[in-house]
């Protein structure tokens, strides 16, 4: 059995090799051009929970899959959702200052430069799907990785779901809608984590992979309900972004939309169900996914 001190060791080793991971990876900043460079470094590195690549190498872990085939998949996860937040931070989006405690991308450098940031790290993390280290050797696998990102990313994705939120300000949205927007725009990624460290082990047959994605889809709405509530309930100082955003924004949220007691208890339910697709399958390692949920459930950034 693991234990919560266990978990809190492997996040920690998981949340220093992913830094390490896309550092060689990243553009240096010595070369050309180096403004550039320096933005996309500046966001990546340095901060974050690293969620995502995190449930990249619980899932691996969980069947037995090493973390030296999973670097690659944990690295392009992170780099979509760096990109996600260098852009929603924009004037044209969130208009926001702060982000993992820092300036925000387009403050500390510009705007044009921002914009660059996100488009190269979207890029970079199809590259570093295709080729490279960190990956399976089998082509096919490759492949369903890059075509996993790509369809959490784009319109059906976080892109899609990012539209919907800004075309959702000023607006009341029916609770179906906002459980759409959210899945979208970030349950999809998350979701994606679980199913490219899936990906990456083999033979996994279809009721494991079904259970697996029940679990992801549950964990990645909740995450985006409890963003929600952390804006209303959260300390800036611990998050480190300013709260109160999304009303100042007139942003339709999950508490604004339910409240905040529905929203918490939506939350327990989503957890809940994860656990309940976890314990489906039977699975003999399944702890650290287990204290994954546990953690993006808790959490207080
Ligand atoms: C924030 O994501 C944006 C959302 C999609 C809710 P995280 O809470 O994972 O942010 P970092 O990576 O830890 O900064
Ligand atoms: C972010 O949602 C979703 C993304 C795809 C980046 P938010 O706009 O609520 O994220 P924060 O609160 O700025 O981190
Ligand atoms: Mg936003
Ligand atoms: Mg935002
Ligand atoms: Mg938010």
């Amino acid at each position: 059995m693991t234990t919560a001190s266990t978990f809190t060791a492997r996040l920690a080793a998981w949340q220093s090799r992913v830094e390490e991971q896309l550092s060689l990876r990243l553009p240096a900043v010595e070369t050309e051009p180096k403004r550039l460079h320096a933005a996309m470094r500046y966001s990546a590195l340095g901060g974050g929970k690293r969620v995502r690549p995190a449930l990249v190498y619980a899932t691996a872990d969980a069947f037995g899959v090493p973390e030296s085939q999973v670097d690659g998949a944990a690295c392009a996860v992170e780099m979509i959702h760096v990109y996600s937040l260098v852009h929603d931070d924009l004037p044209a989006m969130d208009n926001d200052d702060l982000r993992r405690g820092r300036p925000t991308c387009h403050k500390a450098f510009d705007e044009a430069t921002a914009i660059l940031a996100g488009d190269a790290l979207q890029v970079l993390a199809f590259q570093t799907l295709a080729a490279g280290s960190g990956l399976p050797q089998d082509p096919h696998t490759r492949l369903r990785l890059v075509q996993l990102l790509a369809e959490a990313s784009g319109t059906a994705g976080m892109a899609g779901g990012q539209a919907l939120d800004l075309a959702a300000m000023g607006n009341t949205l029916t609770l179906a809608a906002v459980e759409e927007m959210h899945a979208r725009k970030t349950g999809a990624l998350i979701r994606a984590c679980v199913m490219m460290g899936a990906a990456c082990v083999p033979n996994l047959q279809a009721p494991a992979l079904a259970a697996l994605d029940q679990f992801a889809t549950a964990i990645g709405l909740a995450f985006q309900i409890q963003d929600d509530l952390l804006d209303i309930e959260g300390d800036p100082a611990t998050l480190g972004k300013a709260t109160g955003a999304d009303s100042a924004r007139n942003k339709p949220t999950y508490p604004s939309t339910v409240g905040i007691d529905a929203a918490h208890r939506r939350v327990r339910e989503l957890h809940d169900h994860a656990l309940g697709a976890l314990r489906s399958l039977d699975l003999a390692r399944a702890d650290l996914l287990i204290e994954m949920s546990n953690w993006l459930v808790l959490r207080r950034h």
